[in-house]
């Protein structure tokens, strides 16, 4: 009976959430801002472009687990953050942000290289 009572109470808070634009996996708003002011921004670029230090990371292809794994024990040249100067809730919300760019188009959806195509 107890167990029926707490997943409905699981059920509604995670409809809750997901109306309030944020999930279990993150925040999108909270993580842009955390992006720029925690720094990633400097070598990423404020949309995860890419730029002079860092790699392009937008579209975000890791699971949330793996970009937080990654941003404690980074492989090369980028400094790890440590749960002080970024906690767990925090890189969620960032990875939620970066999940947050469309991914590319494909050729067949840009209708100028369609044109191109025909043409030949
Ligand atoms: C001082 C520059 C710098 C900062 C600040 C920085 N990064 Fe990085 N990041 C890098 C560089 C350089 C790489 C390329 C691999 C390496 O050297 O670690 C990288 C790689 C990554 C990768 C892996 C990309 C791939 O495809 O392998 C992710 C994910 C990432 N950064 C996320 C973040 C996040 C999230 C933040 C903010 C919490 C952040 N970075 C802050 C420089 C930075």
């Amino acid at each position: 009976m107890n167990r029926i009572i707490l997943l409905i109470f699981a059920a509604a808070a995670m409809a809750a959430a997901q109306q309030s634009g944020s999930t279990p996996e993150g925040d999108a708003a909270k993580g842009k801002v955390l992006f720029t002011k925690i720094g990633c921004y400097e070598c990423h670029g404020y949309a995860g472009q890419g730029g002079r230090a860092g790699a392009r990371i937008v579209p975000m292809v890791f699971r949330a687990q793996d970009l937080i794994r990654y941003v404690r024990r980074p492989a090369g040249e980028m400094p790890a953050y440590t749960e002080k100067s970024a906690t767990e809730e925090e890189l969620r919300d960032i990875y939620a942000y970066l999940k947050s760019f469309p991914p590319p188009k494909t050729v067949k959806e840009i209708p100028l290289l369609n044109q191109i195509k025909e043409r030949q």
